[in-house]
C-alpha cells in the first residue's frame, strides 16, 4: 500500500531514450521504451507526490497528472533535470541517456555521393546528469534523495551484482535500481520495451540489497516504498 506515502513530496523523474541528432532527419538513439519511468510517474502519483516528467521521446504516452517537459537530447535533458532538481525532494534518473553524441550535426542532410569516402562519424562523451545532480545537491539541497538506474552484465572478471556496487559507490546516488541484463547482451530483449522488470536496488546506506520482479509498475511501487522509507527517516 503505498497511499499518501510520498504526500507533499516534490519528484522530479527522467524517461525515455535520448535522441543525438546527426543531421536534420537522423539521430543516434537507443531501445529505452519509457515504460518504467511512466510506472514511476504512476507509482509517484498514486503515493501523493507533486510529479514532474522530463521525457524523451517514449513508446508510450506521457501520464496524465504529472508536469510534463519533453526534450530530445542529452544536453536538453541536463539543462532541464539540473534546473528543475533545483526544486525536488527526490530526484529519479530513469532515463537512457547518450554516452555519446556526434560530434557535429550537419545542417542539412548527409548525402551519399558517388567517388567519395564513406562518411565517418566522430562521437564525443555527453555530461553524466546523475553525477552531477549528486555534486550539485550539496550546495543546493542536502536532503534531496537522488536515484539512478543501470543496466549491468557480470563477465570472466565479476559478476553483475559487484560492478552494480561499483557503480553505486561511483555514482553516490542514494538508490540504484539494477537490471541484470544476463550474460553477454542476450538478456536485453527481457528489459527493453518489455512490460515486466526484474530488479535489483542498492542503497548507498548499505542496507540490505532488495530483489523484486513483476510488472513494471510493481517494480515502481517498492522504489517508491524505499524512497518513503528513507525520507521518513530524515
Ligand atoms: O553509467 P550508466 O549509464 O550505466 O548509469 C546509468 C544511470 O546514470 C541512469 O540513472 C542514467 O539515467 C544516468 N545517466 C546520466 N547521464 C549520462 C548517462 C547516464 O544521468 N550521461
Amino acid at each position: 500500500e503505498t497511499s499518501g506515502i510520498l504526500a507533499g513530496k516534490r519528484v522530479l523523474i527522467t524517461a525515455g531514450g535520448t535522441r543525438e541528432p546527426l543531421d536534420p532527419v537522423r539521430f543516434l538513439g537507443n531501445k529505452s521504451s519509457g515504460k518504467q519511468g511512466v510506472a514511476l510517474v504512476e507509482a509517484a502519483l498514486a503515493a501523493g507526490a507533486d510529479v514532474t516528467l522530463i521525457h524523451a521521446p517514449m513508446d508510450v504516452p506521457a501520464p496524465a497528472g504529472a508536469k510534463l517537459q519533453p526534450i530530445e537530447t542529452a544536453l536538453e535533458l541536463r539543462a532541464a533535470t539540473l534546473a528543475a532538481a533545483a526544486t525536488a525532494d527526490v530526484v529519479i534518473m530513469a532515463a537512457a541517456v547518450a554516452d555519446f553524441r556526434p560530434a557535429n550535426i550537419s545542417t542539412g542532410k548527409i548525402k551519399k555521393r558517388d567517388n567519395t569516402d564513406d562518411p565517418v562519424i566522430t562521437l564525443v562523451r555527453n555530461p553524466d546528469i546523475l553525477l552531477e545532480l549528486v555534486a550539485h545537491r550539496a550546495a543546493q539541497n542536502q536532503q534531496q534523495f537522488i536515484v539512478g538506474f543501470a543496466a549491468e552484465t557480470g563477465d570472466e572478471q565479476a559478476d553483475a551484482r559487484t560492478y552494480a556496487q561499483a557503480k553505486l559507490q561511483r555514482k553516490g546516488c542514494d538508490l540504484l535500481v539494477v537490471n541484470e541484463v544476463g550474460p553477454g547482451d542476450s538478456g536485453s530483449e527481457r528489459v527493453f520495451g518489455q512490460d515486466t522488470n526484474q530488479v535489483e536496488i542498492l542503497a548507498l546506506d548499505g542496507a540490505e540489497p532488495v530483489q523484486t520482479g513483476g510488472s513494471k509498475r510493481e517494480v515502481a511501487n517498492a522504489v517508491v516504498h524505499l524512497i518513503a522509507q528513507r525520507l521518513g527517516g530524515r
